[in-house]
């Protein structure tokens, strides 16, 4: 993959310790579990089981369906390369399993990968993260352990998680047994996870700065070493790693703010924002990467990430800081809007009974997550607008739809629900009929080359808008088939004034 160089600054090498700190005397790691079989810890143990036939890996979770779909032939998660990975050492070196107790007790290295979700209740509510699931899985490890560890955070969790655990484990742990505590955060994207894996920019390792703390990291070291090189294994102090990965997020996302923010100006000028975005990303400095203009960003890491810098940042006193990370999630809240806006304007002010066909309801392509995907919060305003909604998406089961389109706890709302939404097979059924289309993933299949637009024009009620949220479109072509295009970043189409009433 190109956007991996797998290259490391100078800058980073400077920062980071020495490389020799991983050059020190440290134990052979043989045995890992893996605590959390989710799209963290499934990919990333899968992967280092591949990469290392010699180390035994057992990743565990308490949720059996999960496990047992892990053991069978449809994964529970759907990333590009997994399956092949996983069926290559599944029985032989790569185990899925429900004992969390056993599994703890054969390991040497002990990942943590369990949720981190934004906390919904109490202090910090709506921004903090909750560290419930971390902290019972930290107890179990001592609850449970018979030996020395070493205990990885790959958890995105708050600066200084990694004392908290420590003095759990310290303060429920048979006596004499050692716990060394590093961060590795992962830096996987999800639709690219395999390759982003295979092949990862850096591999960062925080640790104590003691010998006890270089030792363990040159022990987790030496299990990136089976595939990375070790120029890219970079070791710094436990606090830089968790908040490095904290920061790297808000700054990716930040970018796609920016570019936002910018596709509001092209929209009310005439500027085209993926001209603007590729003018800007020319520049060796700014470089092309995340300046994609879209409906707003999604998955499960931008907003709680940033949301958790939001708290920190509160927490320590500094509110400016605190305002500068929130904006960037309040403008991906405004460019959400700020479509829908755009779509009841073109369809004369009202949806009221309107069909809108919504195609694409992953937070990105290549995968089916849907954790703050832009077109959940869509389909809800949407909903409200009256409108009648169908939703196709080539990876995300319709129980998932059916479960993010529903208030937790309220159980007729799903009949109300199912009055107003429906779930197609195929995009095709999907638009037959519809207003508008509205193009919220940008899955290859929605691209003009692979998707017959002129049978869905056909198929649709007249005047046909189609509003691309991701870019992808061929406006010109969609036009000449007849359909008003109405493309983020773009001015809007003047085809409701008569050429003779201008
Ligand atoms: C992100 C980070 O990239 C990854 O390093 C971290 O480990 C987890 O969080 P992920 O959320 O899986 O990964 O996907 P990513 O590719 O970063 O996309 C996040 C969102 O931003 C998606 O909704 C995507 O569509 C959107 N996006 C991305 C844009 O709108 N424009 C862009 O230019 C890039
Ligand atoms: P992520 O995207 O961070 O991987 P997921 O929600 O996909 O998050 O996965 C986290 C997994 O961790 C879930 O499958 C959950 O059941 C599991 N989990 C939570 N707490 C524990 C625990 N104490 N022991 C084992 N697994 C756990």
């Amino acid at each position: 993959m190109d956007h991996r160089s797998g290259a490391v600054t100078p800058a980073a090498q400077r920062l980071s310790r020495p490389l020799d700190a991983i050059d020190v005397p440290h134990k052979k790691v043989e045995k890992i579990c893996c605590l959390g079989a989710g799209y963290v810890g499934g990919p990333t143990c899968a992967v280092i089981a591949f990469k290392n036939p010699h180390i035994q890996v057992t990743i565990v979770d308490l949720n059996a369906a999960r496990i047992a779909a892990w053991n069978s032939d449809v994964l529970p998660i759907y990333e590009p390369g997994l399956e092949d990975v996983v069926k290559a050492c599944r029985g032989k070196n790569l185990f899925f399993s429900t004992d969390v107790d056993q599994g703890i007790i054969d390991a040497d290295l002990i990942f943590v990968s369990v949720n981190t979700p934004t906390k919904t209740k109490g202090m910090g509510a709506g921004y903090a993260a909750d560290l419930g699931y971390v902290e019972s899985a930290t107890r179990h490890i001592a609850r449970v352990a018979q030996g020395d560890k070493i205990v990885v955070e790959k958890s995105t969790v708050p600066c200084r998680t990694a004392q908290s655990m420590r003095f759990i484990l310290e303060a429920n742990s048979r006596p004499g047994i050692r716990f060394d505590i590093l961060s590795n955060p992962e830096f996987l994207a999800e639709g690219t996870a395999i390759a982003d894996l295979m092949n990862p920019d850096r591999v960062l390792i925080g640790s104590l700065n003691t010998d006890a703390g270089r030792s363990a990291a040159a022990s987790l070291a030496d299990v990136y070493a089976g595939w990375v090189r070790r120029e890219q294994i970079i070791t710094m102090n436990l606090w830089s790693s968790e908040l490095s990965k904290l920061a790297a997020n808000a700054m990716l996302a930040q970018r796609i703010s920016s570019i936002n923010a910018l596709s509001a100006i092209c929209e009310a000028t005439g500027a085209d924002v993926d001209e603007v975005g590729y003018a800007c990303g020319l520049d060796s400095r700014i470089g092309p990467k995340f300046l994609k203009a879209s409906v707003g960003f999604g998955g499960s890491c931008f907003q709680k990430d940033i949301l958790n810098l939001v708290y920190l940042s509160e927490s320590l006193h500094l509110p400016e800081v605190a305002a500068y990370w929130r904006q960037v999630v309040e403008m991906n809240e405004y460019q959400k809007k700020r479509f829908l806006n755009r779509i009841i304007s073109c369809l004369f002010n009202t949806l009221t009974g309107k069909k809108v066909a919504i195609l694409g309801f992953a937070f990105k392509k290549d995968t089916g997550d849907t954790r703050e995907s832009p077109a959940i919060t869509l389909c809800k305003y949407l909903r409200a607008e009256r409108a009648n909604v169908a939703i196709y998406d080539p990876k995300v089961a319709e129980s998932q739809i059916w479960l993010d389109l529903t208030e937790p706890g309220v159980t007729d709302d799903l009949a109300d629900l199912q009055k107003q939404v429906s779930i197609a097979e195929d995009a095709y059924s999907a638009c037959a009929g519809a207003d508008a289309v509205v193009v919220c993933t940008e899955w290859d299949e929605f691209k003009c080359a692979n998707l017959d637009y002129k049978r869905v024009y056909e198929s649709m009620n007249k005047p046909a808008f189609i509003f691309d949220g991701r870019l992808i479109l061929d406006q010109k072509q969609l036009e000449q088939i007849g359909f008003h295009v109405e493309t983020i970043g773009r001015p809007r189409s003047n085809f409701t004034t008569p050429k003779d009433w201008e």
